[in-house]
């Protein structure tokens, strides 16, 4: 028997320390969640990827009155991305989300954004990791208000991921 442990590294930065190029990313994730549609959750996802010519493919979550049908923001940008941009390599992800359920009346737009950063689910992982396996890695931007994650690339967030494909 032979135990070990798996380690992540994970930057935690306060939004204005992030580089420039990482706050304009997460802004354009911002800008996505405006073009959700969540009649459903309420919960605004939008994700912005940077592909490899230096161009920004944005997208956000899609739901339907057939729940399982809808699709996550970070999927419909990746696939976007892909089906967009061919085979070019995405080097970056940010996402971003709001919510005005439970949240007190009258804020600012700015202030329903999470505190906390989201992180995308499992399916999400999988299908970006793909594309990380196929075109180089893919560095993952979490905004939240007060602190937003950077991890080095989606297989960090996916320990003992399905790569035999
Ligand atoms: N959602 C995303 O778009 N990305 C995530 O990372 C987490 C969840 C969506 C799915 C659904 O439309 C809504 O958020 C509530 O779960």
């Amino acid at each position: 028997m032979r135990e070990f442990n798996i380690t992540t590294t994970v930057k935690e930065y306060a939004f204005e320390e992030l580089p420039e190029a990482d706050r304009s990313l997460v802004e354009a994730a911002k800008e996505a969640t405006r073009t959700s549609y969540v009649p459903y959750s309420r919960f605004h996802v939008g994700a912005a990827i940077l592909m490899a010519d230096g161009s920004v493919v944005a997208g956000s979550n899609q739901e339907n009155a057939a729940y399982p049908s809808g699709l996550c923001a970070e999927r419909t940008a990746a696939f976007y991305a892909s089906a967009s941009h061919p085979g070019m390599a995405m080097k970056k992800i940010a996402i971003a989300a709001w919510t005005r359920l439970h949240a007190p009346e009258g804020l600012g737009h700015e202030e329903y954004f999470q505190a906390s950063p989201i992180s995308p689910c499992g399916a999400c992982r999988q299908a970006l990791l793909e594309y990380e396996a196929a075109h180089g890695t893919i560095e993952v931007i979490l905004y939240g208000r007060e602190k937003t994650y950077v991890f080095p690339s989606v297989a960090s967030l996916l320990p003992f991921c399905f790569t035999d494909f």
